[in-house]
C-alpha cells in the first residue's frame, strides 16, 4: 500500500516537497485493532500545524513518520468486538491507502457512520468534523435565533459551504457570506443560500459591511480572523454574538505577525459575546448531530457541497489549495476509487 510521510519541516508555507509518497506493506490487525480501507481523506488548514508540531491535540510528528489525517474507511478486519467487517468508519487513519486504529484508544476517535445509505464522503463533510463545526458553531456556540442578522467569513470554504443551509434550516432569514473573487461570491448566493456576499479581495469591505447591515451585525461566524474581525467588531450590535471558529488569514504567520485588534472594546461596549470551540471537545454530541445534518441533507434543506480530488497522490496538492483559496466547498481525496462508485 502506498502512504505519504513527512520529509522535512514546511520553510512557512506547506510545500509539496514536505512530503514522500512511499510503499509500505498492508497492516495486519492485532488484538483489540482494526484494520480499515481508506476510501476518502480530508484535508484541513490547521494540519499546516502539525506538520510543525503546534497542536496540542495531535501527536507530535517526526520526519519519515506518516502524516496524521482523518479520513473516512470500511472495516476490512476486525480484532475489536465493537467493529465489524464492512463497517463504515470515520477516524485518524494517517494519509495512506489502509490505515490500522486501536478500537480502545480514544486518540483515533473512532466515529461508525449512522447513515451509511447516504454518501461515504459526506463522512469527510456535512456528517463529519466540518459539518459539525458549523452547527455547534451556530447553534450551541451562537445561539442564532430567527431574527439575528448573521455574517460568515470563509463562507465558501469547507465550514462555511453549510453555514447558511443551516442558518435556515435554524429559521434565520438573513445570512451574509464574505469569501474571495467573484466565482466563489456568485457561488454563495446561486448555489450555496446566502442573501448577499462580500468579496474581500476586491470589494471595500467596510463599505460594503455598513450596505448590507445598517443597524449592525447580531451573528458573526468567524472562519478568517485577523483584520477581518477587527472590521466586523467595529459594526456589531447591542448583544451580538461572535463564534471564533478559525483564523486561517493568520495561519501562516508568526505570532509576532498576528494583527492586534482595535475593537475588541465593543465586546464590552455591546453587551456582547466572543467564544472560540474546538469541535473535539464536542465529541459525545457527535451521533445527535450527525443525525440532525443527515435529516437536513434528506429533506434537501442542505446540499453539501465537495470538492473531491482523485488519487492519494494528490494530498499535498489539496492540502496546498486550502491556503491558495482554490477550492471551493469540502476539499477531500477519494483514495479508494470504487468510494461513493467512483462518482
Ligand atoms: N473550531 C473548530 O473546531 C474548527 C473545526 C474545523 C475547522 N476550523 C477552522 O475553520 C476554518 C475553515 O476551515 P475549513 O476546513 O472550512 O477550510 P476552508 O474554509 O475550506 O479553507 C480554505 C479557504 O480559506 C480561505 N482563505 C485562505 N487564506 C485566507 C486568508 N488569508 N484570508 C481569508 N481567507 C482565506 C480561502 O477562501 P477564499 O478564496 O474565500 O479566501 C480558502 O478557500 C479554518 O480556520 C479552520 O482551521 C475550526
Amino acid at each position: 500500500m502506498r502512504q505519504w510521510v513527512v520529509a522535512r519541516r514546511p520553510a512557512g508555507r506547506v510545500s509539496e516537497a514536505d512530503f514522500r509518497l512511499e510503499e509500505a506493506p498492508r497492516p495486519e490487525p492485532g488484538p483489540g485493532e482494526v484494520l480499515l480501507r481508506t476510501q476518502y481523506l480530508g484535508v484541513a488548514p490547521v494540519m499546516l500545524r502539525y506538520l510543525s508540531n503546534e497542536t496540542s491535540f495531535e501527536r507530535p510528528l517526526a520526519i519519515g513518520d506518516v502524516m496524521h489525517g482523518r479520513g473516512v474507511g470500511i472495516v476490512v478486519a476486525s480484532r475489536h468486538p465493537d467493529y465489524a467487517e464492512g463497517d463504515a468508519v470515520q477516524c485518524k487513519l494517517g494519509w495512506r491507502e489502509y490505515g490500522l486504529i486501536d478500537g480502545a484508544d480514544p486518540y483515533f476517535m473512532p466515529f461508525r457512520m449512522g447513515h451509511p445509505d447516504l454518501r461515504l464522503s459526506y463522512g469527510i463533510s456535512s456528517l463529519a468534523l466540518s459539518g459539525f463545526t458549523a452547527l455547534i458553531g451556530l447553534r450551541d456556540i451562537a445561539r442564532l435565533g430567527a431574527a439575528d442578522r448573521l455574517l460568515v467569513s470563509g463562507a465558501a470554504g469547507g465550514v462555511g459551504s453549510q453555514v447558511a443551509f443551516m442558518a435556515r434550516a435554524l429559521g434565520c432569514e438573513t445570512v451574509v457570506g464574505i469569501a474571495g473573487g467573484p466565482a466563489k461570491c456568485a457561488l454563495l448566493t446561486d448555489r450555496l443560500g446566502y442573501d448577499a456576499a462580500i468579496d474581500y479581495k476586491q470589494d471595500d469591505l467596510p463599505a460594503r459591511l455598513d450596505a448590507l447591515f445598517p443597524e449592525g451585525i447580531d451573528v458573526f461566524f468567524d472562519n478568517v480572523g485577523g483584520e477581518l474581525l477587527d472590521e466586523v467588531l467595529g459594526r456589531i450590535r447591542r448583544r451580538a454574538r461572535v463564534a471564533i471558529c478559525g483564523r486561517i488569514s493568520e495561519y501562516l504567520k508568526t505570532p509576532e505577525e498576528y494583527h492586534r485588534p482595535r475593537n475588541l472594546y465593543r465586546i464590552g461596549l455591546m453587551d456582547a459575546k466572543l467564544e472560540g470551540f474546538f469541535v473535539y471537545d464536542w465529541e459525545p454530541q457527535f451521533r445527535e448531530l450527525e443525525d440532525t445534518i443527515a435529516g437536513w441533507i434528506r429533506n434537501g434543506a442542505l446540499k453539501p457541497l465537495e470538492d473531491i480530488d482523485e488519487g492519494i497522490e494528490r494530498m499535498p496538492a489539496a492540502l496546498i489549495s486550502l491556503y491558495e483559496g482554490s477550492n471551493a466547498g469540502v476539499r477531500m481525496v477519494r483514495i479508494d476509487p470504487a468510494a461513493d462508485g467512483g462518482t
